[in-house]
């Protein structure tokens, strides 16, 4: 058993001690803690701390899913016959332009929290660097999420996004698509990006009601978003007639006609659907487009990969299910080419679920 062990381990070395493959070096950083492949990453260890404790408080709740969106915000803000920087933090340094977009809505929220910090660590990130940094760390505090890479040196942003960039909530599938198509995110990327649905709510939506979770596990970054948006809308939250809200299925909940149309368009619904039973091709497929809409504007070989400062997120627990008192026949069966998977209902009563905090509540 050792001797197999020996070889085994032989074999694995076998490239470095052949000179096949360079040892991954990894400097010891000034703080005498951590360590970076690029000393250069080094810097980036205080900001996770502060970001971590004090801005998300370890927890995947309003702010970090703030940061999420922030990313997302910033990065589509270029085109190629309009321009636009991209992922440059055009959104913080121009915010006074880049918040009358109406497709911005909330990100004023956003800013008032993250602000302080892009400000006080301004030495170590640039803005572009800070809004990435600090979406995908947000990403740490939230059970079930992929660790996303992370690419350090975009340059400052040197004007403000062009209007009319960010899809809104009402925009038709063909529209959301050909958006995101012309800066070369495809449709089945588009859909693993809504990933990040599953840790969101809105604010903004309804104008009388604030933090409606997107899927009944906000706080999760799980399938369940793939799964609640399948199921037949019976309500509103709230007064309902809203501008790009449809009917929910889980009271508490609020639907995006986005969402509920990319779940159902021919375009995109079996990609939809193949996310609902699949946590790990979620998180591979949310972390690979992620990566790449943080890229936009940018070249990979120009930026220094600080990926290791990234913690991975804590697994996710549970299993993927239906909410409580609905089964596959709730499914509206969109794809035409598989079933939609019958899956466990969760126990219990029907769940009217509870809006997410607000960074701000506990200020008053
Ligand atoms: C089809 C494209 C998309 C549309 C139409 C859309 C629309 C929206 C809307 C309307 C909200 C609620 C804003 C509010 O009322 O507060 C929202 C929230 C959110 N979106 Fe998207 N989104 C899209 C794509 C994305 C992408 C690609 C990301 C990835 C980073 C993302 C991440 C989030 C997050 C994390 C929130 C929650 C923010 C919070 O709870 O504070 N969205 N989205």
């Amino acid at each position: 058993m050792a001797f197999t062990k020996k070889i085994f381990i032989l074999v694995l070395s076998l490239p470095v001690v052949l000179g096949l493959v360079a040892p991954q070096k990894r400097a010891l950083c000034p703080d005498g803690v951590n360590s970076a492949a690029n000393a250069q990453c080094c810097s980036l260890f205080q900001v996770r701390e502060d970001l971590m404790n004090n801005l998300f408080e370890n927890e995947c709740g309003d702010a970090s899913h703030g940061a999420l969106r922030l990313i997302f915000h910033d990065s589509v803000g270029i085109d190629p016959v309009v321009g636009g920087g991209g992922a440059d933090g055009s959104i913080l340094t121009f915010n006074a332009t880049e918040l009358t977009f109406p497709a911005n809505a909330g990100i004023d929220d956003v800013l008032d929290d993250v602000g302080p910090f892009a400000l006080k660590w301004a030495h170590v990130l640039s803005p572009g660097d800070f809004v990435q940094f600090a979406g995908v760390l947000s990403l740490a505090a939230c059970p079930g999420a992929p660790k996303v890479k992370f690419m350090m040196g975009r340059p400052p942003p040197t004007a403000a996004s062009p209007p009319n960039l960010v899809p809104q909530p009402f925009d038709p599938v063909p529209t959301i698509l050909a958006r995101f198509g012309s800066i070369g995110i495809e449709p089945q990327e588009v859909v693993a990006l809504l990933a990040s649905h599953s840790t969101a709510g809105a604010d903004d939506i309804d104008p009388n009601l604030q933090g409606l979770p997107f899927d009944i596990s906000p706080s999760t970054f799980d399938t369940q978003i793939f799964i609640d948006v399948q199921l037949r809308g019976t309500g509103f939250p709230g007064s309902g007639g809203n501008q790009g809200e449809v009917e929910t299925a889980v009271q508490g909940t609020l639907r995006l006609q986005s969402d509920h149309l990319l779940a159902r368009d021919s375009a995109t619904n079996c990609f939809w659907q193949s996310f609902a039973n699949n946590q790990e091709l979620m998180m591979s497929q949310f972390a690979a487009a992620a990566f790449k809409m943080g890229l936009l504007g940018h070249n990979e070989a120009d930026l220094i990969d600080c990926s290791d400062v990234i913690p991975q997120p804590p697994p996710f627990a549970g299993s993927p299910s239906f909410p409580p008192g609905q089964t596959i026949t709730d499914v509206e069966q969109a794809c035409s080419t598989a079933a939609f998977p019958d899956l466990p209902t969760q126990p219990g009563p029907p769940l009217v679920v509870p809006p997410i905090p607000q960074a701000d509540d506990d200020d008053s």
